[in-house]
Formats: C-alpha cells, sequence, structure tokens
C-alpha cells in the first residue's frame, strides 16, 4: 500500500520521556518551538494519538514561522476527544479524525457536525497504521508529521511506516515509570527487530541546552 514520507518529531527529556507523570509536557526552548513549526509548514498533515489532544488540547497550526498550516489528524479509535476540543473549535486548519468502527456513531456525527472530517475505518478500536497512512496517501497527503505521543508513535515504528526522525533532547531528567516515554507500546525484543536509525545531523540548538538530531530509518 502507497503511504506518505513519515517524518517523527518528538522533544524528549534526557531520560526519554515525553511528558511527567502529570503530563507535563513544555519540554521545548522557543527555538525548538520554532523548528517544530518548520515541521508542520513542511507537512501536508500533522498526525497525534487521542491522548495527545485529550491532555494537552493542542493547536497543531503553524505560529512561529511562516507556513501554511497543514490538515490535522487524530487517531482516536474509540473516539474519545473532547467535543470542546481546540482543533474542533479553532476553523483556521482543515481536521480529520480517524477513527474505528467501535466508536459511537452518535459522537461522530456530533464532530462532523462541527466541521471535522470523521474518517470510519473498519474494525477496531485499534487500527493498524498502515491503513491510517494509506487512507492519508489516498486522500493526496504525501507528508506526513508525527508529532506524538508515545503510543501512536510505537504504531508507526512497529509497522515500520517511519522514514525520518527528529529528535530534541532537553536538558531535564523527569523519570517516573508512569511517565510517558517517546515509544510505548510492546516494544521490541533486541537489536534484531529494532527500528535501526543512522545519524545524519547533530546540533546544539541555539539556546545552547539542547541537542537536536535528526536520524533516517534504515530501511
Ligand atoms: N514532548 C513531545 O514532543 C510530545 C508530543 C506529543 C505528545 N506528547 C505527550 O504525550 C502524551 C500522550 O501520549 P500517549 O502515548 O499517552 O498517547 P497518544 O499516543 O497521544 O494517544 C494514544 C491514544 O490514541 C489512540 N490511538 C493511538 N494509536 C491508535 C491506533 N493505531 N488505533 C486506534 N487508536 C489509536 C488510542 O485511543 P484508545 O485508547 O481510546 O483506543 C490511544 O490510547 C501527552 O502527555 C502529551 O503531552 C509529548
Amino acid at each position: 500500500m502507497a503511504k506518505p514520507y513519515v517524518l517523527v518529531y518528538t522533544t524528549a527529556t534526557v531520560d526519554g520521556k515525553i511528558a511527567s507523570v502529570t503530563g507535563f509536557s513544555q519540554l521545548s526552548c522557543p527555538h525548538d518551538l520554532r523548528r517544530l513549526h518548520e515541521a508542520r509548514a513542511w507537512s501536508d498533515a500533522v498526525v497525534v494519538g487521542a491522548n495527545t489532544v485529550i491532555v494537552d488540547d493542542p493547536l497543531l497550526t503553524v505560529r512561529y514561522v511562516e507556513g501554511e498550516n497543514p490538515a490535522r489528524v487524530v487517531v482516536d479509535g474509540r473516539l474519545r476527544i473532547p467535543e470542546d476540543s481546540r482543533i474542533l473549535r479553532d476553523r483556521s486548519a482543515e481536521t480529520i479524525i480517524i477513527t474505528s468502527e467501535a466508536a459511537p456513531r452518535s459522537k461522530a456525527e456530533r464532530i462532523a457536525g462541527k466541521g471535522a472530517s470523521v474518517i470510519v475505518l473498519p474494525g477496531g478500536p485499534r487500527l493498524a497504521m498502515a491503513e491510517v497512512m494509506g487512507t492519508l496517501w489516498e486522500l493526496g497527503y504525501r507528508k506526513v508529521l508525527a508529532e506524538g505521543g508515545g503510543d501512536l508513535l510505537w504504531g508507526l515504528f512497529h509497522s515500520r511506516l517511519v522514514d525520518e526522525v527528529r529528535v530534541t533532547w532537553a536538558p531535564l531528567v523527569l523519570g517516573g515509570r508512569d511517565a510517558v516515554t517517546m515509544v510505548e507500546g510492546e516494544g521490541f525484543k533486541g537489536r534484531g527487530d529494532a527500528v535501526k536509525l543512522r545519524l545524519v545531523e547533530v546540533r546544539r540548538c541555539e539556546c545552547g541546552q539542547e541537542v537536536h538530531a535528526r536520524y533516517v530509518v534504515e530501511k
């Protein structure tokens, strides 16, 4: 199945957390936020998981650089996102919710009534990310930015759908067994089945404290 180019952009602590045990996730310096918004402007669709919308209530628009807003896509197999989420109230970008047949139909209709496109894929609640990416390809999206969280990224890495990874390492240690890491899920067993990355660029952030690294996925 054809799929878009998938770029993962994450800001993580040195211990690999993307949020704290209490859900704190503002890890970026202003320069990192600008880089993230550049990546949004590069993409034609930005994808997040349902929990990211529930916890952070992000807008997912381009604000810190010049550029067009990508479509914002939420993968939400059970349709748990709140109906007053900012992405459903804000009209400055297209909003697409990809859900499953396990989701309540009445909520899907109400969300569609707010102007979002609700795409119901067969089965569920867990969706095959290859099918999600194939759907985005069919809709004409060629460059996808995946921002997280850890559960969404596991689905993408596990199905070998990621082409490039950009990580900003914030000079923090958050710890906590229950704090979300960059990639969650069942995990790989070892080097044999792990996703292998090749480092192509590493630089110290303009703030002097964060490190930004760019990797391509070895196919
Ligand atoms: N630092 C950063 O760069 C960054 C970026 C983004 C997010 N975050 C943080 O990450 C945290 C959230 O991460 P998370 O791992 O808990 O959640 P997440 O990946 O945002 O969302 C997970 C939920 O989305 C739905 N979902 C994901 N993949 C699916 C699939 N293949 N099929 C169907 N539904 C799917 C599921 O909902 P159901 O369980 O209902 O099925 C799943 O529980 C937040 O605290 C946020 O602040 C940090």
